[in-house]
């Protein structure tokens, strides 16, 4: 039915080459969702840019896991509304955000402008949506509550043509208490496995090298009788042949079982970064944070994952400032990043999300704490880079190089199993895409410096 839609658009531009920028925020799985609308608007003849002020056709496709997203984004709109106050200007947003009831009144009190509203269930509608606001001018509002329905074989525009994300898994039941994802995202949805494994094929057939599997909540996938699990599924991706890399985000530790733990260690094409997101390091608050996982337990399985995967690396996520979290509390966290000597940490203030539990909470940390405890957490992190960097001198890498350096047009920069980047010189020996393998030379804390070998 939408390709209908799709030669509708077609045929009210009318040959006319018009473009589309697309902004996205927020984790891999918006990102994955833009390279599908980008897939739709290209089918519909639509040609991207870069440049969205100059785009006559403009999605944001918006986030809400922090509060500082949302003034980001009424930003954009007052530009887009200046735009289009001079030429005609299509503004369709979508994704989580529009998820968020407060957030959908204040859209149509305030920005009255914007053509198409959707949500994170009605992705694949974007072909209907766009025709009714371009050639009835219509408002378009399309988001719904319940959870969706799995669409497969949408167009795809990749943002890139040797690394792929694949969605495996939609939405979240964990309702961590300071979290709105699943009241954005909905309950927890696998893809048939079959499907994903075509997927993945398909890239490899098509010089693919290096796959992200993605979902909130990887490791709690559900298959089929044949391949049942996260497992199953990880270890049936590994023997796709031409795939060099497998990556996946995020797992949760209360899930990271076993058999999980064993098809990593036996399969080298897994990446040896794997983000193992604490939250906090205080028992206390990982109960109120409803994480299920204790201070203990969390540092026995990194310590069991460390033991039986070789050469593995953690990185993780960490919130500071949760209500009621006091000073020896946030204490336990420093010291779970100094147990666990985190590779890469990503740092959060805590942020209130209305319609949480913990957003309900009279004892909210107070901003100047909060700012004070990630500035500790920050200073302990970038002490433990140096003498992480320094264990890697001398070490034979493999590197899959990414791109060119963005620290010199002369050289070429790479990532190794454990997401370093490693910058080499650049050669016409191989090119971006191309698998080497490099040793480590020096250590320039953002990045390493490697020769080929
Ligand atoms: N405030 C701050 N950080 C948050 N995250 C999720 N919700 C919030 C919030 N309300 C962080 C968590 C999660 C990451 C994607 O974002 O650390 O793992
Ligand atoms: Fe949010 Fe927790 Fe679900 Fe992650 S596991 S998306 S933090 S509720």
């Amino acid at each position: 039915m939408q390709e209908n839609y799709i030669e509708l658009v077609k045929k009210i531009n009318n040959g006319k080459i018009l473009t589309y920028s697309i902004l996205t925020f927020g984790c891999q799985l918006n990102e994955n969702d833009s390279e599908k609308i980008a897939g739709m608007l290209e089918e519909m003849g639509y040609v991207k840019i870069d440049d969205y002020k100059k785009a006559d056709l403009v999605v944001f496709n918006t986030c809400c896991v922090r509060e500082n997203a949302e003034e980001k984004l009424f930003g954009k709109i007052g530009e887009i509304k200046k735009i289009k106050e001079k030429r005609d200007v299509c503004l369709a947003i979508g994704g989580c955000m529009m998820q968020e009831e407060k957030m959908l009144k204040k859209m149509k009190e305030s920005y009255p402008f914007v053509n198409v509203i959707f949500g994170t269930h009605t992705l694949q509608n974007l072909p209907e949506n766009i025709y009714k606001a371009i050639s009835k001018n219509q408002k378009v509002k399309d988001v719904i509550d319940i959870d969706g329905e799995i669409y497969e074989d949408l167009p795809i525009k990749r943002n890139s043509n040797f690394k792929a994300s694949v969605t495996i898994m939609y939405g979240c039941n964990n309702f961590c208490t300071y979290c709105i994802v699943p009241y954005v995202r909905g309950r927890e949805r696998s893809r048939n496995p079959e499907k994903i494994l075509e997927e993945i094929k398909n890239l490899a057939n098509d010089g693919y090298k290096e796959i992200t599997l993605l979902g909130q909540n990887v490791n709690s996938y559900k298959g089929n009788e044949k391949i049942r699990n996260f497992a199953d599924l990880l270890n049936e991706v590994c023997k796709i042949d031409g795939i060099e890399k497998v990556d996946f985000i995020s797992p949760h530790p209360k899930d990271f079982t076993d058999d999980v733990i064993d098809v990593i260690a036996n399969n080298k094409k897994i990446s040896r970064i794997i983000h193992l997101p604490l939250q906090s390091g205080n028992t206390k608050v990982l109960k109120e944070m409803n994480r299920k996982y204790t201070k203990e337990q969390f540092l026995e399985l990194a310590e069991k994952m460390k033991s039986k995967i070789d050469g593995l690396v953690l990185s993780t996520d960490i919130i500071v400032g949760f209500p009621g979290e006091t000073d020896e509390e946030f204490e336990d966290t420093l010291d779970v990043v100094r147990k666990v000597n985190f590779e890469q940490i990503f740092m959060f203030i805590y942020s209130k999300r209305d319609g949480t539990v913990a957003a309900k909470r009279e004892d909210q940390v107070p901003e100047n704490i909060k700012h004070k405890r990630f500035d500790k957490l920050k200073e302990l992190y970038e002490s433990k880079v140096d003498e992480n960097n320094e264990k890697y001198i001398g070490t034979v890498q493999e590197l899959l190089i990414e791109s060119l350096s963005r620290y010199n047009d002369n050289t070429y920069e790479g990532r190794t199993k454990t997401n370093k980047v490693v910058i080499i010189e650049k050669s016409k020996d191989y090119k971006i895409g191309d698998v080497v393998t490099v040793k480590i030379t020096e250590n320039h804390k953002w990045y390493l410096k490697g020769e080929i070998l």
